[in-house]
């Protein structure tokens, strides 16, 4: 149904079997090269943005997040889904300049000199300006007091589609010797910044109260709830960092399925929920007429060219999967999938205690840890459920317990 969905061909799907990255293109890829590592893939489903529908890739191994945002994209949509709109994909090369005299006549003299600066990091990346991005703007900054004699010049550049890592560290390393002749100093590093604060996804998503109903409670009194544990994340930054850590399930989880760096993703988030002096939330929630209204926004570095995508062919089916044509629908959808992620994890809180789901899909990871295999997973399952006991050793004697009372129970591969 999933390749029917996004028009690709079904058997696309085999490199999702387990044979996604093979050990010589691995050995090729990093050092020390042990083997293969796996993890799930999966696909978070329901997602509508700006009114048109898309799945959403996943590799994740954490139980539940893939249901959870599912069922929260499904919840959104009773509300027409989600709005999101995103900054043109521009990445700071930042450069360093040490010993400088006089900083502040060396920011007019590099400021003097920026047609040309900015013509010098073009020809640096031939290829991004032929595709209709390259350098925008400079901004030239004194660091510390004066006895630091420290400048920091960030090179603003507009990576188009890709991540923009390697570009904007050629572009970093073309240029600062010519900024320390201009600084009348030394270069001194040579360096992207990973808060891309310029390269910003933005997503709402209006949803009507009754769509947040559960069996207990009214969907008033969720939202209600929903907006209180908003508002713990906001004043509180030991909670912000748990609401961040719910967005994040998703975003990275759509990061990683697509071969992009989630790294550089964690670090530019979190740099930027501090970025008023203090850890915040990335998304708030408020009640306006019978909606609950949700808003999150971050930035988001996201590439559909290059890097991993190059050689793994499972990211790539990934990418295909989203339809995502520019970079910057793809962190669209990331940052989308996280909005859903938080909006699940915030109902689920307000309402019935976050374990009731979760310790029930945990219960199919502790069946396979205690040794079942194929349908036993689910009678294991379902056994420690029903006792309320979802350890390993209840497990472990469930399946012992089926296996006695039914000495021709086999594990058949479903
Ligand atoms: C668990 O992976 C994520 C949550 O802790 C997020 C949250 O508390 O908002 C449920």
């Amino acid at each position: 149904m999933i390749a029917d969905a996004t028009h690709l061909d079904v058997r696309a799907f085999d490199a999702c079997d387990g044979r996604g990255l093979d050990v010589g293109t691995s050995d090729k890829t990093v050092e020390n090269v042990l083997g293969v590592y796996s993890l799930p893939f999966a696909a978070t489903l329901n997602v509508r943005i700006n009114g048109v529908d898309m799945i959403a890739p996943m590799v994740i191994e954490e139980p539940s997040v893939v249901a959870a945002s599912s069922n929260a994209a499904r919840i959104a949509r009773e509300g027409g889904g989600f709005t999101a709109e995103m900054d043109e994909p521009i990445v700071a090369a930042q450069i360093q300049l040490l010993d400088v005299e006089d900083t502040a006549s060396a920011v007019e003299r590099i400021r003097a000199a920026e047609k040309e600066l900015l013509a010098m990091t073009d020809a640096a990346v031939p290829g991004l300006v032929a595709r209709g991005g390259g350098a925008r703007s400079m901004d030239i900054r004194a660091l510390g007091t004066t006895a630091d004699r420290m400048l920091v010049v960030d090179v603003f550049v507009d990576c188009r589609d890709a991540m923009g890592a390697n570009l904007v560290n050629s572009i970093a390393e073309a240029i600062g010797d010519e900024l320390a002749v201009l600084a009348r100093g030394r270069v001194g590093f040579r360096i992207l910044s990973n808060l891309c604060d310029r390269r910003k996804v933005k997503v709402t998503c209006r949803v009507p109260f009754d769509a947040l109903a559960t069996e207990e409670m009214s969907g008033a009194d969720v939202a209600r709830g929903m907006e209180d544990g908003s508002r713990f994340a906001e004043l509180d930054p030991y909670r912000a960092c748990t609401h961040n850590k719910g967005i994040m399930n998703g975003v990275d989880a759509v990061v990683i399925a697509t071969g992009n760096d989630w790294r550089a993703v964690e670090a530019g988030a979190h740099a930027y929920a501090a970025r008023n002096g203090r850890y915040e939330p990335l998304a708030t929630w408020r009640r306006d007429g019978q909606h609950l209204v949700g808003t999150l926004e971050m930035p988001l570095a996201l590439g559909i060219v290059g890097g991993t995508l190059r050689v793994h062919p499972t990211a790539r089916l990934a990418l295909e999967m989203t339809g995502c044509k520019r970079a910057t629908d793809l962190a669209v959808l990331a940052a989308t999938v996280g909005l859903a992620s938080n909006l699940a994890a915030l109902r689920a809180l307000a309402s019935d205690g976050i374990q009731r789901g979760h310790m029930g899909l945990h219960a199919r990871s502790v069946a396979v840890a205690a040794g079942a295999t194929g349908n036993l997973v689910e009678r294991v399952a379902a056994r420690i459920i029903e006792l309320g006991d979802i350890t390993l050793d209840a497990a472990t004697k469930a399946l012992a317990d089926i296996r006695a009372a039914d000495p021709t129970a086999v594990a058949v591969a479903e």
